[in-house]
């Protein structure tokens, strides 16, 4: 008898689920500790801004909440995301900005509107899974490029694109990049790399998504800027730089509201596949979001997140030296959620996951984040959500872990 899964696409009956999906109902277990999840901490939503933020757009603007609105999103939140990019020190116009459900929204109307099956795309190696499962279910060859605590190793991406060139690999497309506290590499670019890489990006050709949820959560150093604002450094960028935002990790990833800039026609054809996906972004979101920005709310509240942040990383800095040295490296960020580390014995991230399950921690083991060359030894460490006691314990755990792998 037929059956509608035997229509099925065969990519959607192989894909597995997410890891990290997976890992988090684990958190229904008493006692575990979760180093996994790239969450906010949820006790830093401003519940009281977002509700005054609520009450106050419904009053003020109740048909812009909750009529059908214009695909690129409502006037107010896209200037208030205007103010937000210029704070970063990125000049945008209202008319460059795509509200999109998140930036993950974004790329995957940038693979519907580019990419065709058989296409080549750059990824960083490692990179975050969502554009390497999007990339995967549409088909298109993905190529990588190493990753150091700098971020994308631009050397690398030079002679891939050298190579392409003359013909011995698919010429790439696309490169999706996540340039500030990348997931998971928790690395950021620096100035000099950032300009390289348009370079290339104009001399072979290729489109830079840059993917930005995380550069606004720097709780040390100094901010590196935007690719998207470096454009007239590089003669020709303007047109090859894709930028991709997001309030999911400053605001509330349950909000669903991120942002596309890209060259007029990109931007174009992302606004026609993002109306026939969900019409628009919701109104009484958009008009809250925009609010809330508007009010001066996540200005104010912002710093209150980086304390906690910087806290956290502090904390997890120094139970990874009194736990694991020598055992395990970690690179560290300065901003971000995320620390990305490597068992220097070479013992296999997903044994050490097993072990850590049953000293009641959770982390993300490293292989998912590879599209090839799979490193097994990898594993993220995430700081965002526990508190430092429970860091502290969590890191204490996986030691415990460690231990008795070398012991069985
Ligand atoms: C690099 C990166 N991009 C995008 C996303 C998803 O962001 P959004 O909630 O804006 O879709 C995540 C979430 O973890 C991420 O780590």
């Amino acid at each position: 008898m037929n059956t509608p899964d035997a229509y099925l696409l065969p990519v959607y009956r192989t894909i597995g689920e997410s890891l990290i999906r997976e890992l988090a109902k684990l958190m229904s277990i008493p006692g575990m500790i979760s180093l996994a999840g790239g969450y906010p901490g949820p006790e830093l939503f401003d519940r009281e801004g977002l509700r005054a933020s609520a009450d106050e757009a419904l009053s003020a603007s109740p048909t812009a909440c909750l009529q059908y609105g214009p695909t690129d999103g409502l006037p107010a939140l896209r200037e208030a995301i205007t103010g937000w990019m210029a704070e970063a020190g990125t000049r945008c116009e209202v008319d460059d900005i795509l509200v999109t459900a998140g930036s993950q929204q974004g790329f995957d109307l940038l693979v519907r509107t580019l990419l065709r099956p058989g296409d080549a795309a750059l990824v960083e190696r490692p990179t975050y899974t969502g554009p390497l499962r999007l990339l995967k279910i549409a088909g298109v060859t993905t190529q990588t490029v190493g990753v150091d605590h700098q971020g994308l190793d631009v050397d690398e991406l030079e002679s891939l694109l050298r190579d392409a060139a003359s013909g011995r690999l698919p010429r790439p497309k696309l490169l999706y990049v996540v340039p500030t506290f990348a997931n998971p590499s928790g690395a950021t670019m620096p100035l000099s790399r950032r300009l390289r890489l348009l370079e290339l990006a104009v001399q072979y050709g290729v489109v830079v998504v840059e993917d930005d949820p995380y550069g606004r959560l720097r709780f040390e150093g100094e901010p590196q800027p935007h690719l998207t604002s470096l454009v007239d450094r590089v003669p020709g960028a303007r047109d090859w730089v894709v930028h991709l935002g997001s309030f999911s990790k400053v605001i509330a990833p349950g909000l669903r509201t991120g942002w596309l800039i890209a060259a007029p026609a990109v931007r174009r054809a992302c606004l026609i596949a993002k109306q026939l996906d969900d019409l628009s972004n919701p109104g009484f979101t958009q008009m809250t979001v925009a609010r809330y920005l508007a009010a001066g709310r996540l200005r104010a509240h912002l710093p209150v997140i980086l304390q906690a942040y910087r806290e956290r990383a502090q904390a997890m800095r120094e139970a990874i030296q009194t736990h694991l040295t020598g055992r395990i490296e970690v690179g560290v960020p300065e901003g971000g959620m995320f620390m990305w580390g490597r068992i220097l014995s070479g013992a296999s991230a997903r044994d050490l996951l097993k072990q850590a399950i049953e000293e009641k921690v959770t982390f993300v083991a490293g292989d998912i984040y590879y599209a090839d060359q799979v490193d097994p030894t990898t594993l993220r460490l995430s700081f965002s959500t526990p508190s430092p006691a429970q860091i502290h314990q969590g890191i204490a755990r996986i030691g415990l872990a460690l231990n008795s792998m070398s012991i069985r």
